[in-house]
């Protein structure tokens, strides 16, 4: 154990807030240190939308579930991935920037992605918490329409942030020896004195959800039986 590894395993989503509001250096301290994260090309294919207008607020948490941490956290952010700044830089050196790829798209996702939980580790480092919201995805037109967000350029996530008004049980992960292989995808599983089932973990997960302190329900892994897409907007109780 270390700082870091200590920081990023207690790490749980948080969705109910205290009224403190998060101080506006902070802000900017989180915002700076999620720029830090690794970026394809160095092309930092991202822009960070802060939304505070409370109107707007309470159609997102709509648009998003309905979710009403999205309406209550003291910061709520949409993480765009967004290619128009490489595009006005080509303009300005004269070359056509190429668009359309799928390549562009993964990169400009991944980009985002890494900054956003740059800024989630940087947050939980200021004994702030948050939670990330792919529920902004159920209506992508709409939020954009909202925000104004540019063709070149499109909604991956929200993020609330605030100061944490609850404790919520650590979710188990899966164990190592089923998401490490060594040496190819069919390779062997790493060996551990630990070494676990999907079956134990349906188990670890089960036992979870039934005796956590809040929202207990009987549930295995996957949730709601696997991915569901954000266009089926999802009973709230599924988010956490
Ligand atoms: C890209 C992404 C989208 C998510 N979308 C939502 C969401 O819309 N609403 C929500 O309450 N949680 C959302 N989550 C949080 C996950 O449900 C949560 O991270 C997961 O259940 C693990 O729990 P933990 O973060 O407490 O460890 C999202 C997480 C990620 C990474």
């Amino acid at each position: 154990m270390n700082p870091a590894i200590s920081l990023l395993s207690s790490h749980r989503s948080i969705r109910k807030f205290t009224g403190r509001p998060v101080e506006e250096p902070i802000f900017q301290t989180i915002v700076r240190a999620g720029q830090c994260a690794a970026t394809s090309n160095h092309v930092q294919a991202y822009t960070i939308i802060r939304v505070k207008d409370k109107n707007t607020r309470k159609e997102l948490a709509e648009l998003a579930g309905p979710q009403p941490w999205v309406e209550q956290a003291p910061v709520f952010l949409v993480f765009c991935a967004d290619l128009t700044r490489l595009e006005s830089a080509c303009q300005m050196h004269c070359v056509t920037a190429e668009t359309g790829w799928a390549e562009q798209f993964i990169v400009t996702t991944v980009d985002t992605a890494l900054m956003a939980q740059n800024m989630m580790v940087a947050a939980e480092s200021f004994g702030l918490g948050g939670v990330f919201i792919g529920g902004i995805r159920n209506d992508p037109d709409k939020v954009c329409g909202l925000l104004k967000i540019p063709d070149n350029a499109y909604p991956v996530f929200g993020m609330c942030i605030g100061y944490p008004d609850q404790v919520p049980d650590i979710k188990p992960r899966l164990p190592l020896n089923l998401v490490l292989r060594e040496e190819n995808y069919h390779g062997s599983c790493l060996k551990t004195k630990t070494a676990k089932s999907p079956d134990d973990y349906d188990k670890t997960m089960r036992d979870y959800y039934l005796t956590r302190d809040s929202n207990m329900k009987d549930m295995t892994w996957p949730p709601d039986g696997g991915l569901h897409g954000p266009e089926k907007p999802a009973p709230h109780e599924i988010f956490s």
